[in-house]
């Protein structure tokens, strides 16, 4: 199978793309490093006829290598409560994942021929995440694959993960969202001065959020253009990303672009071994 995605995310990006990896777009680099500002919504940072390739070559290679994944309200969450207004909603999920973590599941071989892995595990993809959070980021990271189809969602959580030293002081997320052309529209939503007040699109093709996690947000359920409903699923390619442990060596790290100490983006595709932070 011919590998439609590139070695290097790097290759995907468009001019204004290649400026923000290099670290020369003034507004979004370090834009994370801002307490007030959780994460950014970028559009026009992947060539649209690459990003519609790339969707299709995914959405034929891995559609059929899914498994659910899905966290329903608790049943005793009403019936269970005892005093008015104590109610509680734990994160609630229904998405479909794909099995990235073992090399002979079937989505990391349909993954690997269409060269998703090699890209996601690319230096400049990590490069990515680091110039627009403004730090420097453990080199092995995690590598995800969700897809969202009609009704699919995930419910309000905020990703703290305060048992793993390494993540409770904040971590990077990554995603690039792949939509079908089935999806009407996915929102993200996210809260603002203790309100889930504000939203944006994330139903896009090619479209990259970058995060400093952790934050109150959720994502509304896919709703399919109408008779479409087969064919409208959001593909999410996620990279999760642990800042660097001070004083740690220049060889097991990634340094933004423009900071001290920091290396023109790879052209070269490298082979890391990923898995590294993951959440779930
Ligand atoms: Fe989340």
């Amino acid at each position: 199978m011919k590998k439609t995605f590139p070695a290097e995310f790097a290759d995907l990006l468009t001019p204004k793309g290649r400026r923000i990896l290099e670290g020369r777009d003034r507004e979004l680099t370090g834009a994370l490093l801002d307490p007030e500002r959780r994460f950014v919504a970028l559009q026009g940072v992947i060539d649209p006829r690459k990003a519609v390739a790339c969707r299709d070559a995914l959405d034929a290679a891995l559609r059929d290598t899914l498994v659910s994944m899905e966290d329903p309200i608790p049943h005793d969450s009403i019936s269970g409560m005892t005093m008015n207004y104590m109610e509680l909603l734990p994160k609630t999920v229904r998405v479909r994942t794909a099995l990235l973590e073992s090399r002979r599941s079937r989505s990391y071989r349909a993954a690997e021929a269409v060269g998703l892995t090699d890209m996601m595990r690319s230096d400049s993809f990590a490069a990515f995440a680091a110039v627009v959070s403004g730090r420097t980021l453990r080199r092995k990271w995690g590598i995800q694959v969700l897809c969202y189809g009609p009704g699919d969602y995930t419910g309000p959580h905020n990703d703290h993960h305060p048992e793993e030293p390494e993540a409770r002081d904040g971590y990077v997320d990554m995603h690039v969202s792949l939509t079908m052309p089935g999806v009407e529209h996915q929102y993200l939503v996210y809260a603002k001065d203790g309100h889930l007040s504000e939203l944006t699109k994330v139903s896009t093709v090619g479209g990259v959020t970058v995060y400093r996690l952790p934050f109150w947000h959720y994502t509304t359920p896919v709703v399919a253009r109408r008779g479409a409903e087969a064919s409208a699923r959001r593909w999410v390619l996620l990279g999760t990303f642990l800042d660097a442990a001070p004083g740690a060596r220049a060889s097991s790290t990634i340094v933004p672009a423009g900071a001290p100490g920091a290396r023109p983006p790879a052209r070269v595709a490298t082979f890391g071994s990923g898995g590294g932070a993951g959440r779930r």
